[in-house]
C-alpha cells in the first residue's frame, strides 16, 4: 500500500451550510508568549521568557520539550528551519533541514526495473535523512541564546524521566502506531507497546539520559559519543545509510531570509531547501490586485482565485526548487512580478484551468537541470518562527534502541522518481532528485510579518505541501478578511496543489452555493474529514499586547505574559 497521507482521507465533497467564523480572540499577553502544539511545552517556552530567556532560548527550550511530549513531530532526530526576527528588525534563518547520507544516490528507492519499491523511502531505517536538529537548536544558542544551554535543555529532561500525563489525543496517537512500532524496529520499545489511555503516565527514560548528554556536551552529545553509536548500530541492524561520518560532518546553516512585501506588509519567510517562502510570495504577488476582501472568505471566487495562483506557483515547485547548495534556484526571476502577472495572465474568473494544461512557468536561461510549528515573541520584541519534522508522524517508526528517539522519514521529501508523487503528492524531478549530502525540498513555511516596520505577526504551521497554503490563508484572513488571530487559526481551510487537480475542503469550509459555483467553474472538489494543518501563531495588536492563535485542531496552547 503505498502511503498516500495526503490523499488517503478523500471522499467526494458533501459540502455544509455553516459558516467557519468563529467570533473568538485568543490568549491575550502583555509582552511575551509562546505558542506550541502541547501545552506542557508551551509551559517549558513561557517558563524560560518569564526567566529572561529571550525569544530564540524559548524556542530551544520548547522544541526540547516537543521531543518529549509530542514524539510524533517534536524531535532530536528530525530537522527544521527557524525564522529569526531581533527587535531591532534585523532577521535572519537557520536551515537544520536533514541530509541525504553520504551512502544515498538517486536510485536507491527503485527496482532493477527502475520502478519504486514502494514506502522504503517513508518506512524504516532507509528512509531517514541526518537529522539536523540538535546542531540547529545548538547554533541558534551559540548566536542568540542569552540562558546557559542546560536551562533550556533540563526541562525537557525533568519531564522525560520524572514522567507527563498523557493527553486523549495524543494516548490515541500511540495507540495508533503500535503495529509500526512492532514491524520498524530492530529492537522492539516494549516500553511504549501497550494500549494507551488519556491520563496514563508516561516516562521516556533512555530519551531522558540522550537528553542529559545533549545537555552536557551540546551538540557532540547527539553527533558523537554514545547517542551516535546508538544511532550507526541502530541503522546497521536495519540496513540504513547513516554514519559516524555523516553524523560527525552534519552542519545547521545560516541563511538569508526570503522577503518580500504585501501591501504594506513586510513578510519575512524561509528560502530554499524550502519551497514555502518562495510559494508563499507567489500565492500573495497573485492575488494581491484582486478585492479579495470584497468577495469574502472562503467564497467561490475567492477559492477560484486562490486555486488558480495555487496550481500555478506548485507547478513551479515541482521543477525550480531543491537544495540551493545542489540546484541553482531562480529565486529572482520566480518572484520577479513580470514573471508573477505573465503567470496569472490567462487567469480566467469563468473556469478553472485545468492541471494538465498548467506547467512551469518559463524562464530564460535556466537550465532544467509530522511536523510542528512554534511562534514566540519576548518581551523585548524578538520573534522566532520554529517549524520542525520527523516528516510522517512518528517519521521512519523508527527508534534508535538504548537513545529513545524517533528517527525521521524524510528521505521521502526527495522526488524518488521524476513525476512520481511522494506521500504528500508532490512531485519533482531534476532539482530535488537524491544526491549524497543534499537537503531535500520543504514546504515548512515559518513566516514573521512586519507592518509600519514593527513585528506584526509570527506564523508556522505542519501539514506537508498544505503548509503553504495554510499559512497563505491565515496571513489572508488577518489581513483580508480582518479576522483574530484565533479566528484565522481556527477558520476552515482550503488546499489545493496543481497536482492532483483538485480543491481539498475541509467539513464545513466551504457554503453549499459556493461549492456548487465552484464546480461550475470546473473545479473538482474533495472533502478533508481530516484537518488541514496545525496553525500556532501570534498577533500584534494595535495596542501592543500580543493574540495568540492555538489551532484547535489539535492540543495546541498558548502561554504568554
Ligand atoms: O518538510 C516538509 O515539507 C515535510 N516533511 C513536512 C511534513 C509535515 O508537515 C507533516 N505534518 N503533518
Amino acid at each position: 500500500m503505498k502511503l498516500y497521507i495526503f490523499l488517503s482521507f478523500l471522499i467526494v465533497a458533501g459540502c455544509s451550510q455553516q459558516t467557519s467564523r468563529t467570533n473568538t480572540v485568543g490568549i491575550l499577553a502583555d509582552s511575551a508568549m509562546v505558542v506550541s502544539a502541547h501545552p506542557l511545552a508551551s509551559h517549558v517556552g513561557a517558563t524560560i521568557l518569564r526567566k529572561g530567556g529571550n525569544a530564540v532560548d524559548a524556542a530551544i527550550a520548547t522544541q526540547f520539550a516537543l521531543a518529549v511530549v509530542y514524539p510524533s513531530a517534536g524531535n532530536i532526530g528530525g530537522g527544521g528551519f527557524m525564522v529569526l526576527r531581533q527587535k531591532d528588525g534585523t532577521a535572519t534563518t537557520l536551515d537544520y533541514r536533514e541530509k541525504a547520507p553520504a551512502a544515498a544516490s538517486a536510485i536507491m528507492y527503485l527496482d532493477s526495473a527502475g520502478e519504486v519499491l514502494e514506502d522504503l523511502s517513508a518506512r524504516g531505517h532507509l528512509a531517514s535523512g541526518v537529522p539536523g536538529t540538535v546542531a540547529g537548536l545548538a547554533e541558534a544558542h551559540v548566536k542568540y541564546g542569552s540562558l546557559p544551554w542546560k536551562d533550556l535543555v533540563q526541562p525537557a529532561i525533568d519531564i522525560a524521566l520524572k514522567g507527563f500525563v498523557l493527553t486523549e489525543r495524543e494516548a490515541k496517537s500511540l495507540n495508533n502506531l503500535q503495529e509500526d512500532l512492532k514491524e520498524f524496529n530492530s529492537i522492539e520499545p516494549t516500553f511504549l507497546i501497550k494500549e494507551w489511555k488519556g491520563g496514563d503516565s508516561i516516562f521516556y527514560t533512555d530519551l531522558g539520559h540522550t537528553l542529559e548528554r545533549i545537555r552536557d556536551n551540546g551538540a557532540a552529545g547527539f553527533y558523537e559519543g554514545k547517542t551516535a553509536d546508538d544511532l550507526v548500530a541502530e541503522m546497521q541492524r536495519g540496513n540504513g545509510l547513516i554514519t559516524h561520518q555523516d553524523l560527525k560532518t552534519y552542519k545547521a546553516t545560516w541563511r538569508e531570509p526570503l522577503r518580500f512585501k504585501y501591501k504594506e506588509y513586510n513578510v519575512i519567510s524561509m528560502g530554499p531547501p524550502s519551497s514555502g517562502g518562495i510559494a508563499l510570495a507567489q500565492l500573495l504577488k497573485s492575488v494581491e490586485p484582486y478585492p479579495i476582501a470584497k468577495w469574502g472568505h472562503n467564497s467561490a471566487p475567492t477559492v477560484h482565485l486562490m486555486t488558480e495562483a495555487e496550481r500555478r506557483a506548485y507547478a513551479d515547485r515541482s521543477v525550480y526548487l531543491g537544495d540551493p547548495d545542489f540546484f541553482d534556484v531562480p529565486a529572482e526571476e520566480l518572484l520577479s512580478p513580470m514573471y508573477i502577472a505573465e503567470r496569472m495572465k490567462n487567469f480566467n474568473p469563468e473556469r478553472a484551468t485545468p492541471s494538465h494544461e498548467i506547467k512551469e512557468g518559463s524562464i530564460a536561461d535556466h537550465e532544467s537541470k509530522q511536523t510542528t510549528h512554534l511562534s514566540v515573541v519576548d518581551s523585548k520584541g524578538n520573534a522566532v518562527a520554529v517549524t520542525t519534522t520527523l516528516n510522517d508522524s512518528y517519521g521512519s517508526r523508527v527508534i534508535v534502541a538504548g537513545s529513545g528517539f524517533f528517527l525521521n522519514d524524510e528521505m521521502d521529501d526527495f522526488s524518488v522518481k521524476p513525476g512520481v508523487p511522494n506521500m504528500y503528492g508532490a512531485i519533482g524531478g531534476e532539482a530535488n532528485k537524491i544526491e549524497p549530502g543534499k537537503r531535500m525540498l520543504s514546504s515548512m513555511t515559518p513566516t514573521i510579518l512586519e507592518k509600519n516596520g514593527k513585528l506584526f505577526m509570527v506564523v508556522g504551521t505542519p501539514g506537508g505541501t498544505t503548509i503553504i497554503t495554510s499559512v497563505f490563508q491565515t496571513i489572508l484572513n488577518v489581513i483580508e478578511h480582518k479576522m483574530t488571530m484565533q479566528e484565522a487559526v481556527a477558520a476552515k481551510r482550503i488546499h489545493s496543489q496543481w497536482l492532483p487537480d483538485s480543491i481539498f475542503a475541509e467539513t464545513g469550509a466551504l457554503l453549499a452555493d459556493d461549492s456548487v459555483s465552484l464546480s461550475r467553474l470546473g473545479h473538482a472538489i474533495h472533502l478533508r474529514t481530516d484537518g488541514i494543518g496545525r496553525v500556532d501563531a501570534i498577533l500584534v495588536q494595535p495596542n501592543g499586547k500580543l493574540e495568540g492563535g492555538a489551532d484547535p485542531r489539535g492540543d495546541d496552547t498558548a502561554e504568554g505574559f
